[in-house]
């Protein structure tokens, strides 16, 4: 698949069947997502690999009720929760790189999956110390986001992006 075509079929999936995901598959999105950039190259990222579906709906359970993909991480074979350390990351100039790292290595793995066949949803609206709890983290360790992993049981078409005119300037600002 070229790359824009990669871009172009990932969307937020939100609805999953139950078929399992190979794990050379998993292996794969894994792999990517490890070879993402990061500030000084500390690479921050953790990942938890979650499959059993207790943790599971206990993980769904840290999702606020009006989260409209709060049944996904139940769906779907997999669960994929992102973490952070703080300390192999920096703020500078009142800038969190540790959360741009983090982020970077999950859209890795989300566009890896999407090459991959499979489905994937950022989901970042959930009580983190909920989260820790559920999954033994750290306190020191800043729970980033989860998302599920499997095939897509739906259709979803493209949600709208502003123009290029609208995010783009050239030179300077306007
Ligand atoms: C950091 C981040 C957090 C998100 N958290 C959630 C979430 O908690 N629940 C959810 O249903 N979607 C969540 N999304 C998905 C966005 O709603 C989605 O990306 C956006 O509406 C655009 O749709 P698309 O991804 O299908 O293109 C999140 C996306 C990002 C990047």
């Amino acid at each position: 698949m070229e790359f824009l075509e990669i871009v172009q079929k990932r969307r937020s999936l939100r609805s999953y069947a139950s078929t399992p995901v190979k794990p050379e598959k998993l292996n794969y999105v894994l792999e990517c997502a490890r070879l993402a950039p990061s500030w000084k190259n500390l690479q921050c990222w953790r990942f938890i690999i979650v499959k059993d579906l207790e943790t599971r709906q206990a993980l769904a359970e840290t999702m606020t009720e009006a989260n409209p993909g709060r049944k996904v991480l139940v769906q779907a074979p997999i669960a994929i929760v992102l973490c952070a350390v703080p300390s192999e990351s920096e703020v500078w100039e009142d800038k969190d790189f540790m959360m741009l790292d983090a982020g970077l290595a999950m859209e890795h793995l989300v566009l890896a999956a999407t090459e991959q066949g499979l489905g994937t949803c950022w989901e970042g609206w959930f009580h983190e110390d909920k989260a820790r709890e559920a999954l033994n983290i750290p306190e020191d360790v800043r729970v980033v986001a989860f998302t599920p992993l499997g095939y897509a049981s739906e259709e979803r078409r493209p949600r709208p992006r502003k123009s290029i005119d609208e995010i783009v300037f050239y030179e300077k600002w306007k």
